[in-house]
């Protein structure tokens, strides 16, 4: 199926498997796929080694001048690295993940993170996910997906995550860890985790990853009148 040149915004909590969904729907379509996540991801840890945040979450306002100079990116199989330093598999840590969510509500951080989410996608023919896509980083994005999955299902994929990757999670955390994120992330002021309201939901509590792109494949053909 060929598809026009279009954005796709791809929202929703944590660990509904946007990610997953997203970088299939782009691998199947040749499109871009940027998670937004990983830049969030990303300016924790440089705070974090920069001893700019402290255990508490009180963010050092030298930060805000130190992003001037902050390169991250992706390479071309969407690993996110500093500079010339991939650190993929770090800002996938707990650590990174406990802190996230309140430099993700720092409005410096967010405008940092929206320019270069904006310069990476200049090209077009891009999946994008994350909190916000559909709603500030692409309010006009042709097409808007929204994702939720039950706590239980969320919280059992990302443990199961951690697991895959070596880690030795204690399952009650990861469900605090969740929750926390998602408060944060749906209560704080600036772009606040909503559906847009010209988003389709997908529940994927009980699908495939393949009925997931059977489902959105559908949507597409309607909505561009593909044949
Ligand atoms: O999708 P993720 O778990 O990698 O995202 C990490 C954090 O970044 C998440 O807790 C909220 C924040 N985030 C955001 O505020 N806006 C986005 N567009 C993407 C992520």
């Amino acid at each position: 199926m060929t598809i026009p040149d279009i954005t796709i915004a791809i929202d929703g909590y944590s660990s509904t498997g946007k990610s997953s969904f997203a970088k299939l729907l782009a691998r199947r379509f040749g499109f871009t796929y940027l998670d937004s996540g990983a830049m969030y991801r990303g300016v924790t840890l440089f705070a974090q080694e920069e001893g700019l945040i402290n255990r508490r979450n009180m963010v050092d306002p030298s930060l805000e001048q130190a992003l001037k100079d902050l390169d991250l990116h992706f390479d071309a199989n969407n690993r996110t690295y500093m500079g010339d330093r991939c650190i993929e598999h770090l800002i996938r840590s707990l650590e990174v993940a406990a802190q996230v969510s309140p430099i993700a509500a720092i409005p410096y951080v967010r405008n940092y993170v929206d320019d270069r989410l904006h310069a990476f996608a200049k090209g077009g023919r891009v999946v994008m996910d994350g909190r916000d896509i559909g709603t500030t980083v692409f309010p006009d994005a042709e097409l808007k997906i929204f994702m939720t999955a039950s706590e239980e299902v969320r919280a059992r994929r990302r443990y199961d995550e951690m697991v895959a990757k070596g880690e030795h999670p204690v399952f009650e955390e990861v469900v605090k860890n969740l929750r926390e994120r998602d408060y944060i992330d749906s209560h704080r002021e600036t772009s606040p985790l909503v559906r847009a309201a010209d988003a389709f939901e997908l529940d994927n509590s009980e699908m495939s990853l393949d009925q997931e792109i059977a489902w959105v494949q559908g949507l597409i053909q309607g909505k561009f009148s593909i044949l």
